[in-house]
């Protein structure tokens, strides 16, 4: 019987996964199952215990869902608990596995697509909500040299980095950023879907610095931003199809080659 995987969301028929699942599949040569399942806002659970019931062996989580599946599971990782949310879900008998792959997919497109190290780097994180949690741990591990946390609301950046005693943070609002610039700067904030101006003040990105917008395939204000300051950008495409990989390696014990995918992608 062949496994069975799934990506669990409200809505899901915008998601990306299954087509980047099925690529992987077909490259690899895994015999795999894989389908969006549109769970309802208060029915994450059982939709999940539905799908282990049809021999569901593994599932990604996405919006709204990700700090629910978090408590839903009966084990989960360091870096997940420091999200305080999964993507990644490992489904057998004894229980449900939680792991976060976000921040592992965007530390890989930064090192191997796009041959940016992260270590000893001043990196500009924007937003405190959950993309941002996902990827905060990862960065402080790859050895920034200083991550700057700002928010609108510096209450939530603050708690933030308060979670990472040690590392070389920083938390303050958006205005607190004049006359400081970085080689990194991450958008991990929902702002400038619709085509509001750019949070950050002109001198922000350090000669060489590069733009890193979370979200894929929309122009947003950052890039819009970025390209005025005639700095490097990229969207969050090469993440997705990053976090999308290591989900399948946890679940198959195989690499899937990204190149491909991602460029196929990026053609549309
Ligand atoms: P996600 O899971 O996508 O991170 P979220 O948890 O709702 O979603 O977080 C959204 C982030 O975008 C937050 O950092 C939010 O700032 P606040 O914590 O102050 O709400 C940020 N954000 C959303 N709209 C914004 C705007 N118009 N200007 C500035 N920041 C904004």
């Amino acid at each position: 019987m062949i496994d069975r995987y799934a990506v669990i969301g409200n809505p899901v028929s915008h998601s990306k996964s299954p087509w980047i699942h099925a690529e992987f599949a077909r490259a690899t040569g895994q015999d795999i199952e894989y389908r969006p399942i549109e769970a309802p806002l208060d029915g994450f659970g059982r939709a999940l215990e539905a799908f282990r019931s049809e021999r569901g062996r593994g599932a990604n989580v996405t919006l709204p869902f990700k700090e629910e599946a978090f408590r839903y599971c009966s084990e989960v990782s360091q870096r997940a608990r420091l999200a305080q949310a999964v993507n990644t879900l490992i489904l057998d008998a004894a229980g449900t596995a939680g792991e976060n792959t976000d921040g592992s997919g965007l530390l890989r497109d930064l090192s191997v697509n796009l041959g940016r190290e992260v270590r000893g780097q001043r990196v500009l994180l924007m937003g405190a909500g959950g993309a941002a949690r996902g990827v905060l741990g990862p960065l402080a591990e790859a050895g920034a040299a200083q991550i700057v946390i700002a928010n609108r609301t510096v209450a939530k950046a603050t708690e933030l980095a308060r979670r990472l005693p040690g590392a070389p943070l920083e938390a303050c609002g958006f205005e607190a950023l004049a006359g400081r610039a970085f080689d990194l700067v991450i958008n991990a904030t929902s702002a400038g879907l619709q085509g509001e101006t750019s949070l950050l003040p002109q001198g922000i990105f350090r000669n060489g610095a590069l733009a890193y917008e979370m979200v894929y395939g929309r122009d947003t204000a950052f890039l819009a931003f970025a390209r005025a300051c005639g700095v490097a950008s990229c969207d969050g495409t090469g993440m997705l199809v990053e976090q999308a990989a290591d989900s399948f390696f946890l679940w198959r014990g195989v690499r899937p080659q990204t190149a491909p995918v991602i460029a196929a992608l990026r053609a549309g």
